[in-house]
């Protein structure tokens, strides 16, 4: 008997996932393929730690196709288990099976990495789905067969460049139509429109709201390609995923918020001392430009002679966050606070946020796809290759540089000065 194994998050299942058990067992003319939820995904991206919710969906995604069997060994034993201890479970219960454990070209080329590879070597052969941006699939392949002798089968199947983490963050996001509908399985859509499985992922509808009642459509639009844009660079730089949405989320909150300053300026340090009177008298109307523009060309917002409106949101975008939705979280809102400008010490997070407001799906300048390919490997880079280019955009447009902005290019960008 030939059995396919298939664990994973599931976290939640997608139109990836179901092409998999669709395809993979006539493939390789599998009996049966066993899809095993695990126990508990790792809290690092906007999880949901209900396993009876990501069992659901999957029931529901995957109903109709055959040979399949969804299994509760991870439930079961109450833990994350190790996928050689899965293979070892599995093949106990089948002694005649042949077992073929599923794996993605991301787990194949960190397989060094997992724990007991000859045994999961010597349980199964390996069945690889290609991923988007692993390109070191067949060389990872051919050392694991020298090393160990593995059985590896790379598949036909080409794979959607569709994540579980790009698919929580659109619901996540509330994007109910469009995108989100290319990437759920229908019957798995339509429960999470009608609200089957309850409120999924973190609860972020509030903040999602705020923004979207202080933003115009254009702005909006920005926000969500930015959020998505961080969430893809943050795929490879593994922050955490919470911290990330919001940031990337609350990063221009304020940028058209209509608001009256009755704080107090300070020069260098904070701009604006924004004083809770301040911030009761935001309000929630769109931006009178006019008034903005004002406001942007007298001296108190001018400090520096150099603050502009595109500074001074990232100012007022932070304590927004704060005052008004109530995040305290201290890294969350200096990344927004320094979105903008960029400043000489920040965080991985800062840098992300920096990074995917600038490179976000509709940005169309010169060097942008370059930057967004460095990205995708190296973060660092791109964010250093990123502030540069801007550094070097507003150089050329003859505009006065913020001074955070440049403390923030001698201390990233200097090797590219010297050079
Ligand atoms: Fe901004
Ligand atoms: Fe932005």
């Amino acid at each position: 008997m030939r059995i396919g194994v298939f664990g994973g998050a599931f976290n939640p299942v997608h139109i990836r996932h179901v092409q998999i058990c669709l395809k993979i067992p006539e493939e390789y003319g599998l009996d049966k393929l066993i899809v095993i939820p695990s126990y508990n995904p790792p809290h690092k991206r906007l999880d949901s730690d209900n396993f009876f919710v990501r069992k659901s969906m999957l029931e529901d995604a995957l109903a109709g196709i055959p040979k399949i069997e969804i299994s509760m060994l991870e439930y079961n034993s109450k833990k994350n288990n190790y996928t050689y201890e899965i293979l070892s479970d599995i093949a106990a219960e089948y002694p005649d099976g042949q077992l073929f454990y599923i794996v993605g070209g991301d787990g194949l080329e960190a397989f060094d990495t997992w724990k007991k590879p000859e045994v999961i070597l010597s349980l199964a052969s390996l069945i690889v789905i290609r991923r988007p941006d692993y390109n070191a699939t067949d060389k990872a392949a051919s050392e694991l067969t020298k090393k160990f002798g593995a059985r590896i089968y790379i598949s036909e199947l080409t794979e959607a460049d569709i994540s579980s983490t790009y698919v929580r963050t659109l619901v996540a996001l509330g994007e109910t139509d469009g995108d989100l509908s290319g990437c759920l399985p229908h019957s798995a859509l339509k429960g999470v429109l009608s609200g089957r499985y309850g409120e999924m992922y973190g609860g972020f509808g509030k903040y999602v709201d705020f923004v979207r009642s202080v933003s115009g459509e254009e702005l909006f639009a920005h926000i969500k390609r930015t959020v998505l844009a961080a969430v893809k660079c943050n795929e490879k730089a593994g922050l955490d995923g919470t911290k990330v949405f919001l940031t990337a989320l609350l990063h221009d909150a304020s940028k058209e918020m209509i608001f009256e300053r009755t704080g107090s300026l300070d020069e260098k340090t904070d701009i604006l001392k924004i004083s809770a009177d301040f911030i009761k008298e935001l309000s929630n109307g769109r931006l009178d430009v006019e008034y903005y523009k004002r406001l942007s060309n007298t001296e108190y917002y001018a400090p520096c002679n150099t603050l502009r409106t595109s500074v001074l949101h990232q100012f007022t975008g932070a304590e927004t966050a704060q005052k008004v939705l109530g995040i305290d979280d201290a890294e969350i809102l200096d990344a927004v606070r320094y979105h903008t400008t960029a400043k000489a010490d920040m965080t991985m997070l800062a840098k992300l946020v920096y990074l995917a407001d600038k490179i976000e799906s509709a940005r169309a300048y010169d060097g942008v796809d370059a930057i967004r390919e460095k990205a995708k490997t190296d973060m660092d880079g791109a964010f250093k290759a990123c502030l540069e280019r801007n550094y070097a955009y507003l150089k050329a447009k003859g505009i006065k540089i913020y001074y955070l902005t440049e403390e923030a290019h001698s201390r990233y960008c200097a090797e590219s000065d010297k050079a």
